[in-house]
């Protein structure tokens, strides 16, 4: 079984899941339960004077039959005394002494982890402050400040606090992509170079497994615990270490950063790299959902065949094809639209080299230019 162990900023635990600091880490019965269950490490929710917290305080997005796609808060802090709290962390590390809360006995000081923002025009001019300040290791992201909605029989927005709300924090499966990126941008800054703990989203070991590619030593998890319970952490450890096992790779250190390089600007990216969709008729249903897509939200490269013959009912027109990935996108039968490469015979040229006079670009269809609305057959 590969080897999960981590070693961040000097704090060693058994996996590299963390308990996000929130609602799951507020006592030590459920620090001490999610660590009887497998979790690596923990970080505990914020304490402080005064203890003062809204009634009504999460809001959730669900998106179709996903309930909590997206989860905001307005929590500010614990609702337990400072002295409480800290007699139960001291219990903590009484108890579970190979957890995170064991940090590496030669240095003299603890690992100072300090947790971004994403709420900044620029999260690597922070970090690189963090850095410049002494921090040991950073983790990101905390949440986006968001309103989850608003009651239209009220106009109250959501959640509501006595017909008030006011912005909160969005975390959970819809912000993932953001803490992606984030991660990545603070990763690939050459002069960041202490560990980096992922946040934002993480609920099965495929997203944890990308954060670490992204350049993540270690992961940290609240909205899925507070769906799903402790538990999923056996998921996370199986699912992790069983697709490592499969791909070779032994220890975490080799898959870490390994996506980093791939990470690039728009303007160094390959012009010549061609795409055209591919539909596979045996496994369409004929819904039609990818006309619909392409002929009002994108480019009308999709063509419309009489029903009445029993054959495919949607074929690409080729040369209005721009590859733009949206019919495989709302496509709802898997791997039945593909991108497939349109091979040329021109050398990669990106828009640096071209807006410099070097390179030269393949030819791409007329029709892109010359396309104007013309009515499918009914
Ligand atoms: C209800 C709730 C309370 C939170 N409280 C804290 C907190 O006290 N201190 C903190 O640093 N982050 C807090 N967070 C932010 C999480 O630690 C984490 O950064 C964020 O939720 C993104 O991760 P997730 O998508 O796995 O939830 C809280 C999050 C939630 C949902
Ligand atoms: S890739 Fe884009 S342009 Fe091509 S058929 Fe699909 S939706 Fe239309
Ligand atoms: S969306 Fe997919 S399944 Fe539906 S018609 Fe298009 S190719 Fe067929």
């Amino acid at each position: 079984m590969a080897d999960l162990r981590t070693n961040f900023a000097d704090i060693k635990s058994p996996n590299p899941f963390w308990l996000a600091s929130g609602p799951p880490t507020n006592t030590y019965g459920q620090v001490a339960k999610a660590f009887d269950q497998g979790w690596g490490g923990a970080v505990w929710k914020t304490i402080g004077e005064p203890i003062i917290n809204v009634f009504s305080r999460y809001g959730s997005v669900d998106l179709g039959a996903t309930r909590m796609m997206g989860f905001n808060n307005i929590e500010l802090i614990s609702d337990r005394p400072v002295a409480e709290n800290l007699k139960e962390i001291a219990e903590v590390k009484r108890n579970y002494p190979t957890q995170i809360v064991e940090w590496v006995k030669e240095v003299a000081t603890i690992p100072v982890i300090v947790k971004l923002t994403p709420n900044v025009t620029d999260i690597t001019y922070i970090a690189r402050a963090a850095v410049k300040g002494g921090a040991d290791a950073l983790s990101l992201i905390n949440t986006i400040n968001s309103i989850v909605g608003v009651d239209l029989s009220t106009f109250e927005p959501q959640p509501s606090v006595a017909g008030k709300s006011s912005h909160g924090g969005y975390c959970g499966p819809a912000v993932k992509p953001i803490a992606l990126h984030l991660v990545s941008a603070v990763a690939a800054d050459p002069s960041v170079k202490i560990p980096i703990s992922g946040i934002g989203g993480i609920a099965s070991w495929r997203d944890a497994a990308e954060f670490i590619a992204l350049g993540a030593g270690s992961l940290q998890v609240c909205t899925a615990v507070m769906h799903y319970g402790f538990r999923i952490v056996e998921d996370l450890i199986d699912g992790l270490s069983t697709w490592m096992d499969e791909r070779g790779h032994r220890t975490l250190a080799d898959v870490r950063g390994r996506a980093l390089p791939r990470v690039t600007t728009w303007e160094e990216l390959d012009l010549n790299y061609h795409l055209l969709a591919h539909i596979d008729q045996d496994k369409c249903i004929k819904c039609e959902l990818c006309w619909t897509a392409c002929e009002d939200g994108a480019h009308q490269a999709i063509r419309r065949l009489p029903r009445d013959n029993g054959g495919p009912v949607v074929e690409i027109i080729e040369e209005a094809c721009v590859g733009c990935n949206l019919c495989a996108a709302v496509c709802p039968v898997q791997e039945c639209i593909t991108m497939r490469q349109v091979p040329n015979e021109y050398p990669p040229v990106s828009w640096k080299e071209y807006a410099a006079g070097k390179g030269k670009l393949a030819p791409r269809s007329e029709h892109f230019h010359t396309a104007t609305w013309a009515p499918s057959p009914k």
